[in-house]
């Protein structure tokens, strides 16, 4: 069954076709980013607009190796996401799928950012991760871990209170000067930046699996504006210090998370997930504690409509098998 599967909740417009759930026909992605680098962040109205030139196009290069009258059904971001720019998504999507007579699913984008484990990874033979599963995401807009039972059934236990991982990345890049989106950047220049004297703290909030980066990012915005000089060198110190505090609260939350609720697989997803400090520090805790972990390929973490069509055929079997009919 080939569902068409679209995405536009941020600065990407995304179409892509996914056979049964995984095999990935074809992934389009159009990303709108150049446009808004010089404000220093996505600037929502130029990102829908951007939306609307760019949808036709993308969703034909999409489905034309598939062929329209193939298409099963119409999966589409719902929420959450920038609303101008969900709205140009749900909009296509919804004449779409009335036009071709399919049915239309509607999908949390931050729930299909887990999804993009069970997407076919034929280069790497990774094996297919098995549910109950804990789910960790950190993306842009939310750090939240997840009880994962079902594809129906994802249950938030954890969130962060503050800013996103992704959030504080791009704010910390910011102070330093190093552009947007921060992520990339300072995952890149922290590897040069390894050192013990640099230390910033982060907020435990024991007893609890929520997460809090507004501290960190606050403390290197002091330490930045009390330096005399600030060359490549020190960026570099800070970026890693500033890194290694994200990641290792990331880590050990997940970790205990997985130990609490007796779960050995634990699911890492959203464009933070890319990060190459993160993926080895996850799965040398993981390996400890004999807890298999699952990332994405690297251009599955950041949004796609692979994940969505994918977790739009999961959703489709279950409405089916529960009497089916009306989805969106
Ligand atoms: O999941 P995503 O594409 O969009 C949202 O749903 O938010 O995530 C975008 C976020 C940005 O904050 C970006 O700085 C961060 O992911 N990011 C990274 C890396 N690549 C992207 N953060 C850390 N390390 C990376 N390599
Ligand atoms: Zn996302």
């Amino acid at each position: 069954m080939d569902i068409l599967g679209i995405e536009t909740s941020c600065d990407e417009t995304a179409a892509s076709v996914v056979q049964n759930g995984n095999v990935i026909l074809s992934n389009v992605v159009a990303s709108s980013l150049s446009f808004h680098k010089k404000y220093g962040g996505i600037i929502p109205e130029i990102a829908s607009r951007k939306q609307l030139e760019l949808i036709n196009l993308v969703v034909e290069r999409a489905i034309s190796p598939i062929g329209k009258k193939n298409i099963s059904a119409v999966a589409v971001t719902a929420y959450p996401g920038l609303i101008g720019s969900l709205l140009v998504g749900i909009s296509w999507a919804r004449a779409f799928a009335f036009a071709i007579k399919k049915p239309l699913i509607t999908i949390d984008h931050v729930y299909a950012h887990l999804y993009a484990n069970f997407l076919k990874n034929e280069k790497q033979k990774t094996p297919y991760p098995k549910l109950p599963a804990i789910g960790l995401v950190v993306s842009g807009g939310h750090s939240n871990l997840f009880l994962i039972k079902n594809f129906d059934n994802f249950q938030l236990i954890g969130k962060t209170r503050d800013d996103a991982a992704g959030e504080a990345y791009d704010k910390v890049a910011r102070i330093l000067n190093l552009g947007y989106p921060g992520g990339p950047i300072i995952d890149k220049i922290a590897q040069k930046g390894e050192n013990n004297k640099i230390h910033f703290p982060i907020a435990s909030l024991k007893e609890t699996f929520d997460f809090s980066f507004s501290g960190v990012k606050t403390a290197v915005f002091y330490h930045t504006k009390r330096l005399k000089k600030k060359n490549t060198s020190i960026v570099s110190q800070i970026a890693y210090s500033f890194q290694k505090s994200v990641v290792r609260s990331l880590v050990e939350k997940s970790i205990l998370c997985c130990k609490k609720m007796k779960i050995k697989t634990l699911l890492i997803g959203g464009g933070v997930a890319a990060n190459s400090y993160l993926r080895s520090e996850m799965l040398k805790a993981a390996g400890h504690e004999k807890i298999r972990v699952f990332f994405p390929p690297l251009n599955l973490c950041l949004d796609n409509a692979a994940m969505i069509a994918g977790l739009g055929y999961q959703i489709y079997k279950i409405k089916n098998k529960n009497g089916g009919g009306h989805f969106a």
